[in-house]
């Protein structure tokens, strides 16, 4: 089973082929990050116009990249015929990403989707982008070079922790494609969160990077921004916590919800700002970073990671101690955080397989290999002629 997934949800143009659900065969990812930086985060209009002029050359290179001219994986060409050509009879399907995301980035990724499961005549699969970044996981073999796959598929019972620009979720699947959310933001999404906070201390898009790389020369217990106390819980977890026994279920872990929120540490850092230059409300908070020192800088960064990431972590335990699931696995561009990977090895009694962080950030590969297992698993494939983008798709 070869699928070509094709990404296209926020300001990354991205396609990739995937093998079975665990051989990637390319992975090309152009970004339109470098636009977006004068602006401190992405803007809608510019980042659909760049998926506009990136998308076919980069579905070409994928396919380039995963059937070199001398591939024996093709049938013999016809002599002239293109390579892409030969490329496209080893595709079994195409999957894309309809939601979540901006509307205008979908658009372009849905719409080429359609078109080439019409015109290829192939099967084509409608990917939540939130699941897919759980599945890049499922990736444990390349020949590309510059990878270090995680070495095992994740087994289920399987949870799942979903932190990018747009999400914060905790999933508890008990195989493909039977999943129960266990918590997700109120607000912001840790990535949002970070973005949020490079901005105000003048550090560049995208935050979470930024605010990890000036993190490193700072005092993560300087300051304390408090972790919000939330008590609600989901339709989805008093569901599974009514099902007794859920297979490894322990009641007496179970204390709290699971539902994260970031708004509140990304204001104590605004306060504690605004202390720290000794200005009031009223001082433009965009003006703050040019007062700030260095040392300052790297302090409230550190101590907001800290915050943050200490936040993610006890959730992800504590959903671990509760439903005791046989893997622990991380998705989205926040799952690349080294010190995220660190604190959660720490703390966590299982062993966690780290994927590659390449994977972790937006990419067409996460897309192919839930596309994979949709068509293994004989799941309803989407109309080309009517598929429609949803741009706010929730788990
Ligand atoms: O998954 P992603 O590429 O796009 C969305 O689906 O949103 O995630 C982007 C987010 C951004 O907020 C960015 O600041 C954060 O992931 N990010 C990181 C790292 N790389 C990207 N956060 C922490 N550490 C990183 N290395
Ligand atoms: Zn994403």
């Amino acid at each position: 089973m070869i699928i070509l997934g094709i990404e296209t949800s926020c300001d990354e143009t991205a396609a990739a082929v995937v093998a079975d659900g665990s051989h990637l065969l390319s992975n090309v990812v152009a970004s339109s990050m470098d636009l977006h930086r004068a602006y401190g985060g992405v803007v809608p209009e510019i980042a659909a116009r760049s998926h506009l002029e990136s998308i076919m050359p980069v579905i070409d290179q994928a396919l380039g990249q995963a059937f070199p001219a001398a591939a024996g994986r093709t049938k013999k060409a016809a002599p002239g015929e293109r390579q892409t050509e030969r490329a496209w009879r080893a595709i079994d399907g195409v999957a894309v990403t309809y939601g979540a995301g901006l509307g205008g980035s979908l658009l372009v990724g849905v719409m080429t989707a359609r078109t080439l499961a019409l015109v290829k005549n192939k099967p084509l699969y409608a990917i939540n982008h939130v699941e897919a970044h759980i599945y890049a996981n499922f990736i444990t073999r390349t020949n590309l070079p510059g990878y270090k796959l995680t070495a095992a598929a994740p087994a289920f019972p399987m949870l799942g922790l979903i932190v990018s620009g747009g999400h914060s979720q905790l999933v508890l699947w008990r195989d493909h494609f039977n999943y129960t959310l266990l918590g997700q933001t109120r607000d912001d999404a840790v990535g949002e969160a970070f973005d949020k906070v490079a901005r105000l201390l003048g550090l560049p898009y995208p935050g979470g990077p930024s605010v990890g790389q000036a993190a490193r020369q700072g005092d993560p217990f300087r300051f304390n921004f408090p972790e919000a106390r939330l008590t609600t819980i989901g339709p989805g977890l008093a569901e599974l916590r009514r099902q007794s026994p859920f297979p490894g279920r322990r009641q007496e872990a179970a204390k709290h919800g699971y539902d994260f929120s970031f708004s509140g540490p990304k204001t104590a850092v605004l306060r504690a700002l605004q202390r720290l230059v000794g200005v009031g409300y009223e001082f433009p908070s965009q003006k703050l970073a040019e007062r700030l020192s260095e040392a300052q800088k790297a302090d409230v960064a550190a101590s907001f990671q800290r915050s943050v990431i200490e936040t993610v972590v006890s959730k992800t335990v504590a959903a671990y101690d509760e439903f005791r699931p046989r893997s622990v696995v991380i998705g989205g561009g926040v799952a690349a955080s080294a010190e995220l990977r660190r604190l959660l090895a720490k703390k966590l009694p299982l062993k966690v397989n780290y994927q590659d962080p390449k994977l972790m950030t937006d990419n067409g590969a996460m897309v192919a290999t839930l596309g994979c297992f949709k068509a293994q698993a004989n799941r309803p494939v989407a109309d080309p002629y009517s598929l429609q983008i949803e741009p706010n798709l929730s788990m």
